[in-house]
């Protein structure tokens, strides 16, 4: 306990440095953090937004048909407010966390959309002015770069319809938040990225208010993350006109050494060299503060460590290498790799393939 408080007051301010240069620092915690002091006091120190981590899922909210159920996600809300930082909304409509009931409900594709309908406009209605930003649609893609057209409820009943609609709902609720569309294994180029890339320009051109788009960045320390091929992916974003987001960073390592937990650093530090550096990411938020909170050892069995401060509260080696990041400040150079926006496209098919990725044009 002695050492643990003792870090917590030794260390420098992530939100402070990043601060500086307009960027967020966001973090993921349920209404349980709270009752912890550790929690509290380095949370409060280091993050500048964060986000709900299950609290405003539709099975939470609406566990009940009818109900709205958002009393912890207020208190975490209220705490978050009374500290300075400002509030991710996550998440209105994905594959996961629907209510048992409407599952079961049968119910045809105008009564879900009139559920949906009702659904957006009362959640982010009644938080109106609170929350900046929302992940309006979760993990809508297969890893084909399809939409998910057999695991996810509302695609099935439907169709891709439901996307456009949750924007348009969502932005006439509250038009000043930023609204996103978020998902995993979309760090790179793939054939997922490069579908989410196609929907959200296409997205663009309906007119349809969408502002961002949310990079989860569920990555592992022996992955193959490449910082130029992660720069490219965002960049083909922003040039789009779309504002990025890093929304769940976190690196799973499996039996941590001294040497993965200083490559885990390395990729921390990548990630943060981005999101610093290019203006049009605004906001980077790992999933959790602390080892003892994070999903990963129940999500992935074998993995953990996975985020920027131990089980008790103290800085890894990644918290350093963020520090070290933010305060040397942004990279100009990162913003000019692919000049101009017209061509970009072109210039980055070029890297990509030089890279050993493949590039498919949209269209
Ligand atoms: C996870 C939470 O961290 C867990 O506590 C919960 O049991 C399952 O969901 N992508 C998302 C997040 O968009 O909502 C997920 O959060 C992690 C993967």
């Amino acid at each position: 306990m002695f050492i643990a408080a003792a870090a917590v007051f030794a260390q420098e301010s992530l939100r402070d440095e990043a601060a500086k240069y307009g960027l967020l620092v966001g973090t993921a915690a349920g209404r349980a953090q709270l009752y912890s002091k550790n929690f509290c006091a380095v949370t409060a120190k280091n993050f500048s937004s964060l986000t709900p981590e299950n609290e405003l899922k539709m099975d939470y909210v609406a566990r009940k048909q009818g109900a709205y159920n958002v009393k912890n996600p207020d208190t975490i809300i209220a705490w978050a407010e009374e500290h300075g930082i400002k509030v991710r909304g996550h998440t209105l409509v994905w594959h996961k966390a629907v209510p048992g009931w409407l599952q079961r409900s049968g119910w045809s594709k105008e009564q879900v959309h009139q559920f949906l309908k009702e659904y957006i406009t009362t959640l982010v209605g009644m938080y109106k002015g609170r929350l900046y930003a929302w992940d309006v649609v979760n993990e809508a893609f297969e890893d084909n770069g399809r939409l998910r057209e057999h695991s996810s409820f509302f695609q099935k009943t439907c169709g891709t319809e439901y996307i456009e609609k949750a924007f348009i709902w969502a932005h006439e609720a509250e038009p000043e938040a930023r609204l996103f569309i978020n998902d995993y294994d979309v760090e790179m180029m793939n054939p997922k990225s490069n579908g989410l890339y196609a929907l959200v320009e296409k997205l663009l051109a309906q007119g349809v208010p969408i502002h961002g788009v949310g990079i989860q960045a569920h990555v592992t320390e022996e992955g193959a993350l490449s910082f130029q091929a992660l720069l490219a992916n965002v960049r083909r974003f922003i040039d789009l006109g779309f504002e990025v987001q890093f929304t769940e960073l976190d690196v799973r390592i499996k039996l941590a050494t001294e040497e993965k937990l200083a490559h885990q650093a390395q990729i921390y530090r990548d990630f943060f060299r981005i999101a610093l550096s290019l203006d049009k990411v605004t906001a980077i938020t790992t999933w959790g503060t602390s080892d003892r909170d994070s999903w990963i050892p129940s999500a992935f069995p074998g993995y953990a460590t996975a985020l920027l401060f131990d089980a008790l509260y103290a800085p890894k080696p990644a918290y350093d290498a963020v520090l070290d990041v933010l305060k040397a400040g942004p990279e100009k150079k990162l913003n000019f790799l692919f000049p101009g926006s017209g061509g970009t496209s072109l210039m980055l098919s070029r890297a990509m393939s030089a890279l050993d990725y493949e590039f498919i044009p949209v269209n």
